[in-house]
């Protein structure tokens, strides 16, 4: 928009809040039913009308009570998860996914999708680690941007959450973060920084927990210094549900909208305890004011309305959205399939060739599970969801025997079979808001399982299914395929299917470490306290006495295992296909602004396949402070066999800064660094020193 359509827009958000009186103005404010604003009916104001989640729009709730209305036009498509959509490393199918996610918002009804969850993954053990999306701010940033253009391009707001530093979920209501101003700008503000100035993301949801002793939706310095007045953020913060502690601290700090979790919607903080406080003077009407122009702003951008003359008007061309479509089901399935993470592939076990398998056996709970319903506010009522089982059978058709067998009767069955495929991992019993895992390890005796069918036929397949990182040290070595796939949407089921039986060549690489539980990170500082079970008391007069103190500093994931020379299971960025790729005419340029890397991808194997070609740097002498090296750049291609492409990115200079706490600003140290290309964090092909 130019500056004189905005100063005109301005205009007319300045005569429609002149006409509102304080009452339609503080029903415009807070939530009125549990997912909704009131609008202003005379004046034709819409309600803004908000849905979870992250994999999908969440079934109908009632309007005052958390119990599912109980409709038959709300089931919805189920979309990958984010941890799902970040190890694709393909930015256009982030956008991909986005898209579904607007569309089906959109077709539902909702004018905001609270969506993407993008909290940094600082430790494995955050039960909500499967709605985030990475370990790493460069990959979170990236992939958030992309899945938030692909929804608000269907005129819905995406909600970017939680703002901020929501990283556990032990005490979220209260704990406080005690994280360094380095860490917070490199690592944990990184990918909101890219949402709000790259995206122009539409609103974004203040986490629970609290940062320098203010809970983030009350939080000045976040809200107003940061994301307001440094960042030019013009859309429309909501609180998340119960966030709001207080009307004073929470008008103040620039938040827009305050929903929450009980039915007494006029006694939210910013409903009638608001308007006391204005009618005697204690805090000025403008305050609300600017968050009304900030709202009627987000109904412009998002097609609801139009102002001309100060008149509001239902605005006719708004997109109407599609759910339930068989495009959108394609495209699920199409993201799907590059989720899917290869992570050992020996003696080339795998693709199983269909047309030899006989009689397979499928082994494991995973394999017949679905998981969309799960997880807390990312459930899904889905029109269906493929499991495994389901997969496999569609697949191989009527001529191969397929057995399921649990427990006991499996490991005798594995002896007889040819091919066996055990799918396990997690559920959203683990995988799941409000709660963290005590340990990465499989749960209900799966190590004792794979290891027996591993006895018993050891080229059995091992598929592991989980939203987060599990310890594998307990048969790592001794498998020969291991396969990871994030929880995966409807079609998650098709999509393995056709990884293990080559229709599908895989190219998924891990977006976060798989560490062992042994040496996981933050294994002596733990969350919060563990095992400690606070009064009501206690948490009411919490405020800043619960500390959770980020002493790793940007020592996050990789950086903390690389750093300390700690070996993993599989590293960043690791993930295997059924073609070889080689990196050939490695160049590195360095221009006055960018760092430009050029490399020839050859596919020198026997089948098609995508590549992710990840750029790391660091310094040549790497200060004790510093990462030996960190993510600037990837980029996914396909290869044909027997044929190579260039991959070209650049990386602005700007971008390897680190932050200067003593200067408060980013701060490009010159110097000698290392540039490294390679197929994964430690799958290095090509190093080059350059002079900045
Ligand atoms: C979650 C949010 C969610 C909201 C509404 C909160 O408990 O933290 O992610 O969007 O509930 O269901």
């Amino acid at each position: 928009m130019n500056t004189t359509t905005q100063k005109a827009l301005e205009n007319e958000l300045n005569a429609v809040v002149q006409s509102l009186t304080l009452d339609e103005k503080i029903g415009m404010i807070h939530g009125c039913t549990l997912f909704k604003t009131r609008g202003v009916e005379g004046k034709n104001i819409p309600p803004l009308i908000t849905s979870d989640g992250t994999m999908g729009v969440r079934a109908e709730y009632k309007d005052d009570e958390w119990a599912l209305n109980g409709n038959s036009q709300d089931y919805a498509s189920y979309c990958s998860s984010n941890t799902a959509i970040a190890s694709t490393w393909n930015v256009e199918f982030a956008r991909k996914s986005g898209a579904v996610l607007g569309k089906e918002a959109r077709g539902r009804g909702k004018d905001i999708i609270l969506a993407p969850g993008i909290n940094i993954k600082r430790n494995p053990l955050c039960g909500r680690n499967f709605e985030y999306l990475s370990e790493d701010p460069y990959l979170v940033g990236m992939m958030a941007v992309a899945i938030i253009e692909g929804i608000e391009n269907e005129d819905v707001a995406a909600c970017v959450k939680h703002f901020a530093l929501n990283s556990q979920e032990t005490e979220r209501f209260f704990v406080n973060v005690d994280v360094s101003e380095r860490a917070l700008r490199e690592i944990y503000l990184k990918g909101f920084e890219m949402a709000v100035k790259e995206a122009h993301v539409r609103s974004i949801m203040a986490a629970y927990n609290l940062y320098n002793g203010l809970h983030c939706c009350e939080n000045t310095r976040l809200l107003k210094e940061i994301l307001r007045d440094e960042w030019q953020f013009d859309g429309v913060i909501i609180s998340d549900w119960g966030g709001v502690h207080n009307t004073e601290n929470a008008v103040k700090s620039t938040l827009d909208i305050e929903m929450s979790v009980t039915p007494d919607f006029d006694d939210y903080y910013m409903a009638n305890p608001l308007k006391k406080m204005i009618n005697n003077g204690e805090i000025s009407e403008d305050y609300v004011d600017d968050k009304i122009r900030n709202i009627l702003r987000l109904m412009v951008r998002l097609n609801m309305i139009t102002i001309k003359d100060g008149i509001v008007s239902k605005n006719t061309a708004r997109k109407r959205g599609s759910y339930n479509t068989h495009e959108n089901r394609l495209d699920i399935l199409e993201v799907a399939r590059e989720a899917v993470i290869l992570l050992k592939n020996e003696d080339n076990v795998l693709p199983l060739d269909k047309e030899h398998v006989q009689k397979l056996l499928v082994v494991g709970d995973n394999a017949t599970t679905l998981h969309a319903n799960g997880g807390g506010s990312a459930e899904i009522k889905a029109l269906y969801e493929v499991s495994p089982m389901l997969g496999i059978c569609q697949l191989l058709g009527g001529n191969t025997e397929v057995k399921y067998a649990q427990g006991e009767e499996a490991i005798n069955l594995a002896k007889e079979y040819d091919n066996v495929i055990f799918v396990g991992g997690l559920s959203h019993d683990y995988d799941v808001e409000g709660k963290d895992r005590d340990n990465i390890c499989l749960v209900n005796g799966q190590d004792e399982m794979i290891n027996k069918l591993l006895d018993a036929n050891e080229n059995t397949i091992i598929c592991i299914i989980a939203g987060s990182v599990v310890d594998t040290s307990k048969w790592k070595d001794k498998a020969k395929a291991i396969i990871y796939m994030p929880y995966n949407g409807m079609e998650g089921g098709t999509a393995l299917a056709e990884v293990i039986f080559g229709d599908v060549n895989p190219s998924g690489k891990l977006s976060e470490t798989f560490c062992y539980e042994d040496s996981r990170i933050l294994k002596d500082d733990e969350l919060a306290y563990p095992g400690r079970v606070l009064s009501e008391d206690e948490k009411k007069n919490m405020n800043a006495n619960l500390t959770q103190v980020f002493k790793e500093g940007v020592l996050v994931g990789y950086r903390y295992y690389e750093k300390y020379n700690i070996p993993v299971a599989f590293p960043f960025g690791h993930g295997l296909s059924y073609t070889k790729f080689e990196y050939q005419n490695v160049k590195v340029d360095v221009t006055d602004k960018d760092i430009v890397v050029e490399v020839m991808v050859a596919n020198v194997g026997k089948v098609v396949g995508k590549e992710v070609v990840q750029v790391y740097i660091g310094e040549k002498n790497v200060s004790e402070d510093n990462p030996i090296k960190e993510l600037k750049a990837f980029s996914k291609v396909e290869v044909e066999q027997g044929t190579s492409k260039s991959v070209v990115m650049t990386i602005p200079k700007e971008s390897i800064a680190h932050f200067d706490e003593e200067k408060g600003s980013f701060l490009l140290k010159e110097g000698e660094y290392v540039v490294y290309v390679g197929a994964s964090l430690e799958d290095i092909r090509a190093k080059e020193d350059i002079l900045i």
